[in-house]
């Protein structure tokens, strides 16, 4: 293949998801739903929980990129950035992707995290292909991670069937094969940010006793109108992705959309005009909604599927509120 602009490709993909299993039926015993109602409204069977005495999110994170860097054969000391997408990092500070680069052995790279709710891995993976294709970074890891028990309020039924916890990181290095990144829409409309976020524990509601009476150190959301933005700002990015571009449903090998709920990703790919059985990956059913780990996590448990050259779509919606989409060509 004659060479091309260089451009920021997946070149390895691993994930650890904890291995407890928390199911319907289970959560039935806590709160007041059914099995029924979080498979027809959302689409959720289990989520995976880390129960690991005192760890947090980098416990998963550092499994995720000791599996890769194994798996590809990469020493620590070549790796020059690391970025984490997360919100729910192990301490306020420093940032957790300097707590995952010390546990992995890495000490050349820049490391620095970024919060952008569950949109955050399109945003990483984006930046950090800017690192790549200017030649500032070489070889580099975006881990997505979050540990959403420790925010999750499990008397709250409106929001804890909806969460699970896991981490999963891809290697990313520069293709001159016309492989990676293609294309990119990330934006962001903050009037939303009210919708789905955790009140305390920043520096505007400080932890006291009375925030913690309060139960305001948990994720709070208005699910329905959460659920009217994502349908529409996911399918809008995801259509407009494929029209920028030129590519028609064919073209498109598989979508990849953030799994929040079953009913938003039908949304989306009617939208897209692709066949859901055949092009759309879920497995929602399994781990309930990881926040920025779900696409990562997808990408991994799904990736066998994928051929060299595939043309992928990634959409996300989350907290702030920020969205986008990736089109990308599958490098491996
Ligand atoms: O990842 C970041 C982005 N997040 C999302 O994309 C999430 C978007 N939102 C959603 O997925 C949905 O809005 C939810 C799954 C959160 C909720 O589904 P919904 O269809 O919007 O339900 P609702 O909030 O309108 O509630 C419908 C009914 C209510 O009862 P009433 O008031 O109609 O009597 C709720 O109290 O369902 C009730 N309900 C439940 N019932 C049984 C709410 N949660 C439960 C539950 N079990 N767990």
């Amino acid at each position: 293949m004659s060479s091309q602009k260089m451009r920021a490709a997946i070149t390895g993909v691993e994930a650890y998801i904890p291995p407890y299993i928390l199911t319907n039926e289970e959560l039935s015993t806590m709160v007041d739903t059914t099995d029924e109602w979080i498979m027809t409204r959302v689409g959720i069977n289990t989520r995976h929980i880390l129960k690991e005495p005192n760890e947090g999110m980098s416990y998963m994170a550092e499994r995720a990129v000791k599996q890769l860097l194994e798996k590809t054969n990469t020493d620590p000391s070549e790796i020059d950035a690391i970025i984490c997408s997360t919100v729910t990092g192990d301490v306020v500070f420093p940032a957790t992707s300097s707590i995952i680069a010390d546990k992995c052995g890495i000490v050349n790279a820049m490391a620095f995290d970024m919060n952008v709710g569950c949109a955050g891995f399109i945003h990483a993976f984006k930046t950090m292909s800017l690192y790549i294709e200017s030649g500032f970074c070489k070889k580099a890891i975006v881990v997505s991670g979050e540990k959403m028990s420790a925010i999750v309020d499990y008397t709250d039924r409106n929001t804890c069937p909806l969460f699970g916890d896991g981490a999963a990181a891809i290697l990313v290095e520069g293709r001159t094969d016309g492989t990676g990144l293609q294309d990119a829409i990330l934006r962001s409309n903050g009037t939303g940010r009210q919708h789905l976020y955790m009140k305390a524990g920043g520096s505007q509601y400080p932890a006291t006793q009375e925030t913690i009476a309060r139960r305001e150190h948990f994720v709070y959301q208005d699910g329905k109108n959460v659920f009217k933005w994502a349908v529409e700002k996911m399918s809008d990015v995801s259509a407009e992705i494929m029209e920028r571009n030129n590519l028609q449903p064919e073209d498109i090998a598989y979508l990849l959309p953030h799994q929040a709920n079953m009913r938003i990703i039908d949304a989306v790919a009617n939208r897209m005009g692709i066949n859901k059985e055949e092009k759309v990956l879920v497995n929602i059913e399994r781990f309930g909604n990881t926040s920025s780990a779900t696409i990562p996590i997808l990408m991994w448990d799904k990736q066998n599927l994928f051929k060299k050259g595939d043309n992928l779509i990634l959409s996300s919606f989350g907290a702030g509120f920020a969205w986008g989409s990736l089109w990308i060509k599958w490098a491996i």
